[in-house]
């Protein structure tokens, strides 16, 4: 099932968290997979590995909220021949964006909004026509839980989320009878440096509170997204487009879980 041998992969965000995990599992089914991200240390690490996977990573230091960075990283991976499968996985929650609307500063919602959801846009606009031109694609955007039912004080970043939602919806009725598929996975907590640094990077307190707001009673990790993403890259998943599936531990089967 997840043989990606020969296929191309962009994957934003792609050098730590969830991105990263998604990153290594592709380049473990043989995909050439082109890693976006900003952090240039962290991309080197991942780089490295390389050479040991039957697959290949090039990472791409580059800042997906900006169209001209998006269209020359789709363009650089074309270069392979395809662009098989476009991963938006980038993703921010600033610690200092836990604000209700009347407080929230205007530059935080806009590069909330960049990074989170433009960036999706940028990213599907020049990746579609490598599609369009090869008959065959799939677009996985990293949505979150938070995109269908939120917290307090997170105004900017559940937006941008239940957007990701909406734009999967939208990109899979416009592009099915071109055969690309779109979906969007939906994270519950995630054992990354996003979720940690909203609890001061303390790693315990990160875990008992997902523990606690988890059905399954624990924190996910990164492989376990990831595996989810491969599934719904691969042929496998033929039939299934427009859809979100939560990946939480069974936190949406609690109806309601902030509180
Ligand atoms: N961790 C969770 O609990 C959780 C839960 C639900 C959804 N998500 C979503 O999953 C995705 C990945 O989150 P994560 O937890 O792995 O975060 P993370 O902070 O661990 O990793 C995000 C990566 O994106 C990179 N990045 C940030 N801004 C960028 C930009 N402008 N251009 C390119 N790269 C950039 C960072 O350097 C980092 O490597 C995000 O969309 C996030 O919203 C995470």
């Amino acid at each position: 099932m997840n043989d990606f041998s020969g296929k191309t992969v962009i994957v934003t965000g792609g050098a730590k968290g969830i991105g990263e995990g998604v990153t290594r599992a592709f380049a473990q089914a043989g995909a050439n997979v082109f890693c976006a991200d900003v952090d240039a240390a962290a991309g080197a690490r991942i780089g490295a590995e390389s050479a040991s996977l039957p697959g290949s990573i090039t990472y791409v230091d580059t800042d997906v909220a900006d169209a001209a960075n998006c269209e020359a990283l789709v363009s650089q991976a074309s270069a392979t021949g395809s662009v098989d499968v476009l991963v938006n996985n980038v993703g921010i929650q600033p610690v200092d964006s836990y604000l209700p609307v009347h407080e929230f500063p205007e530059e935080t919602w806009d590069r909330i909004l960049d990074v989170n959801l433009k960036s999706g846009f940028l990213m599907s606009k020049y990746a579609i026509p490598e599609m369009l031109k090869q008959g065959s694609g799939v677009i996985v955007n990293i949505a979150s839980v938070q995109g269908r039912q939120s917290m307090k004080g997170v105004p900017a970043y559940a937006a941008s989320k239940g957007g990701m939602i909406s734009l999967t919806q939208q990109l899979a009725m416009d592009y099915s009878e071109h055969n690309i598929r779109v979906l969007a996975v939906n994270p519950g907590t995630i054992e990354t440096h996003l979720a940690l640094e909203s609890v001061n990077h303390d790693v315990e307190a990160l875990r008992s509170a997902a523990a606690a707001d988890h059905p399954i009673g624990r924190i996910g990790q990164p492989e376990e997204i990831a595996a989810v993403v491969l599934f719904l890259s691969s042929d496998e998943a033929s039939f299934m487009t427009g859809e979100y599936v939560n990946v939480d531990g069974g936190m949406m089967a609690k109806g309601s879980w902030a509180e």
